[in-house]
């Protein structure tokens, strides 16, 4: 077995503190085929501190109860639970109200409440919605449904070979015509982080309203509506280590006020008459049924847990765990790993294949040595055909990550050389 490139970085031991939160997740005390858990698929999901699980546990044994209905302890308790969680994310997110927080099921759910309340009742035929090439599917089929309905036209904002935003043609992609800018904060595929402030304040000089998918950065980096001025934002809560089942939209309180809402239903109604009903106010006016209450107390744990350890240091630690696994990969022979290169672009995420190796079998093998990672098209094929690609394997950090998880990946790599790529 030929050897595995060996590093030697500046600086990189782990910071104390993430060897400590470390033993806060309890799957990662468990092996994989004798192997260490080596996590690195957390833009699909990250794995749960005790803290949000204690708090989702906590919440079923102690408090359990339907919200904004009963007028008993209990319901009391559940409602001041749900609605605090509200104001937490907005503080986390720098909302000014907590009224600007819609409780979804998740980014793509907020993403289709966009497209379909608020945008497609303004679209007309011809009009565009500007998105990237870079799109999770999340942020492209829910505008092509509605672009579909109303005979308008999606445009693609293109890359560069750098794996960034081609700014010096975005500008160009606005017309007369465009009535939207739907666009994530950090690719899901390449990690590419987008400039927000400087696009969005080119496409408010245009009067072009913006709505940020923030999926992968809301765990990664501070993210900051009021500076960033954005008109909407969706989140999910499974991605910055809480529970599944709940998401975010933010949006700005006229937008909200004039949406109808999707979804008609218990919750959120002024009074209900034979023939029509009347919606209360925003946010519950969009959160029919009864809400996913314990997961909104299950992410407001995790933003306690992230706020304890500071975006900041967080940032950090995935750049370092980025420095590191770019120069393995890079020293790696017959690895291509895709744009962006430069740490200050991209954050969290990284894309490469090997050789020819197809990645659902570079995934198999890692799989075998404890590494779990994603192999596909990650739901981005309109990018994955500007890669020219297929499907890639890619990584994705957290804050729990080491470095001896990349390590571990590096030895899984040299199996599927070994294996695949012997002469
Ligand atoms: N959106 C998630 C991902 O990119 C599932 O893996």
């Amino acid at each position: 077995m030929s050897s595995v490139p060996s590093l030697n970085l500046a600086g990189q031991p782990p910071e104390n503190w993430v060897e400590r939160v470390r033993f806060d997740f309890p799957i990662l005390q468990r092996t994989v085929y004798d192997h260490p858990l080596a996590y690195l698929d957390n833009a699909a999901t990250t794995h749960k501190p005790r803290h949000v699980i204690e708090a989702l546990v906590r919440f079923y044994e102690q408090h359990n109860a339907n919200v904004h209905r009963g007028v008993y302890k209990l319901s009391e308790e559940a409602s001041q639970k749900y609605e605090a969680a509200r104001e937490k994310v907005a503080n986390f997110i720098h909302a000014s109200s907590a009224r600007s927080i819609v409780f979804t099921r998740g980014t793509t759910e907020s993403i289709n409440l966009v497209a379909h309340s608020w945008l497609k009742p303004r679209l007309q035929p011809g009009d565009q919605i500007l998105v990237s090439r870079m799109e999770h599917h999340s942020n492209l089929v829910p505008w092509q449904m509605v672009a579909r309905e109303k005979r308008a036209r999606i445009r693609y904002i293109p890359l560069t070979r750098q794996g960034t935003l081609d700014l010096n043609t975005f500008e160009r992609h606005i017309t007369s015509s465009t009535r939207i800018l739907a666009l994530c904060h950090i690719s899901n595929v390449l990690g590419s982080r987008n400039p927000l402030a400087e696009i969005i304040e080119i496409a408010r000089s245009r009067q072009i309203p913006v709505l940020v998918d923030a999926a992968q950065s809301v765990s990664r980096t501070k993210v900051d509506v009021a500076a960033l001025d954005c008109d909407f934002l969706a989140f999910s809560s499974h991605k910055m280590y809480g529970p599944t089942g709940i998401g975010v939209l933010y949006g700005k309180p006229h937008f909200l006020g004039e949406m109808e809402p999707l979804m008609g239903g218990g919750g959120m109604i002024r009074q209900v008459g034979e023939e029509q009903s009347e919606w209360t106010d925003f946010p519950a006016k969009f959160e029919a049924g009864t809400p996913p209450l314990a997961e909104a107390v299950g992410l407001a744990a995790a933003i306690d847990y992230l706020d304890a350890i500071g975006m900041d240091k967080i940032e950090r630690h995935e750049q370092n765990l980025m420095t590191y696994a770019l120069a393995l990969l890079q020293q790696f022979p017959g690895v291509t790993i895709y744009p962006p290169l430069d740490c200050n672009q991209k954050i969290g995420v990284l894309s490469f294949n090997i050789g020819d190796v197809h990645p659902h079998d570079v995934a198999q093998i890692l799989d075998t040595e404890g590494v779990a990672v994603r192999a596909g098209h990650h739901c981005a094929q309109p990018l994955m055909r500007t890669l020219r690609v297929s499907s890639t394997v890619r990584l994705s950090f957290s804050l729990y990550n080491i470095l001896s998880d990349i390590d571990q990946l590096a030895l899984g790599l040299q199996k599927v050389r070994d294996i695949f790529l012997r002469n």
